[in-house]
């Protein structure tokens, strides 16, 4: 179909992607099995078995254990690696990834370890492509605000290498507000900060995102459309949201990838963008999310433009590097 070609010839970013969930599960079982770690799955296709979710949890539990076999910085180099070759052949020009590095600090991996791996493998992409890239540090909301402080401490020595600051993990019964002090401190030193909200968690949670973490964009934002005022407060704040299609229909915020609401967000004026996630986990990268969307949705050029350019336009590229894009 042209759409789909369109689509994949489009320059593209993400901005919403969590490097440990790009872990492909023959990759997992090849680390795994230098790093001489047992996974609880014995085959890749037991394993790929297990990727039906009901709910974010569900998926949650498998992402920590597939993190679990990442112990060296040459790890984390090699799976941000295969991320970056894999969507730099779907045309993305520009990654803003996300890491966890709670779960790694808790399993004895340093700081240093992770952070090497991973920022190098993206100072290579732009050596090699001209791919331009940034870093968000994520705090996970299940463990506490003075886990997240601990953190922000470690990450100190390599904050020249950190861009943003982002919230992800379990989201209900873990507001934003749980975590005011330690995004406040994220602020003091001139970090970008987003937060995943309303994904499973009420429009409660998008308007504390906005009002008390003071986030510069919302990852996910769909309960949001549940909330007129909302709505009109994230246009009049100009904010961004980073919707993710596959990921959506695999951890069931929408039933049917033929009532995602990306068309709706546009119809509405919201800066809504695509991405991908986790894509190892949910079914698809960059393309393959555009795809679904133009197979079940009905999506036009135009939207699928507007997307793209959204993309570039609500990024954290500097001003220049923008207009080179545009
Ligand atoms: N939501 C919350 N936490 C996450 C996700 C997500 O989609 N992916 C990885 N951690
Ligand atoms: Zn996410």
């Amino acid at each position: 179909k042209a759409l789909v070609a369109l689509a994949q010839k489009m320059p593209k970013t993400e901005l919403h992607l969590h490097i440990e969930g790009t872990f492909e599960a023959d990759q997992m079982f090849a680390i795994a099995q230098r790093n001489k770690v047992d996974l609880k799955y014995k085959t890749v296709e037991e394993l790929k078995a297990a990727y039906q979710f009901t709910q974010l949890q569900d998926f949650l539990d498998l992402y920590y254990q597939g993190m679990s076999v990442l112990l060296h910085e040459v790890d984390f180099y090699d799976l941000t690696m295969a991320y970056l070759e894999k969507v730099h052949s779907e045309n993305v020009v520009h990654v803003e990834i996300f890491f966890d590095p709670q779960g790694h600090l808790s399993r004895g991996v340093p700081f240093e370890i992770q952070i090497s791996g991973i920022y190098n493998a993206l100072q290579d992409a732009g050596k090699k492509w001209g791919m331009t890239s940034k870093l968000i540090m994520s705090f996970l909301r299940h463990l506490s605000e003075e886990s997240a402080f601990e953190t922000l401490e470690q990450a100190k020595p390599f904050i020249k290498w950190i861009d943003g600051i982002g919230l992800d993990s379990s989201e209900l019964g873990h507001p934003p507000k749980k975590f005011t002090n330690v995004f406040k401190a994220c602020r003091d030193l001139r970090l970008k900060i987003t937060a995943h909200a309303g994904e499973e968690g009420p429009p409660e949670y998008v308007w504390q995102a906005i009002d008390i973490i003071k986030v510069d964009r919302i990852d996910h934002g769909n309960r949001a459309l549940e909330d007129e005022l909302l709505i009109a407060e994230i246009k009049k704040r100009d904010l961004t949201l980073t919707v993710c299609p596959l990921s959506n229909l695999k951890l069931c915020v929408v039933t049917d990838m033929k009532q995602h609401p990306i068309r709706s967000m546009l119809e509405l004026g919201l800066n809504a963008t695509i991405n991908s996630d986790d894509p190892a986990y949910f079914g698809g990268y960059m393309n393959d999310n555009y795809t679904a969307l133009i197979e079940k949705t009905g999506i036009n050029k135009e939207e699928l433009f507007q997307l793209a350019k959204n993309g570039i336009s609500c990024s954290w590229m500097d001003k220049t590097a923008k207009e080179i894009h545009l």
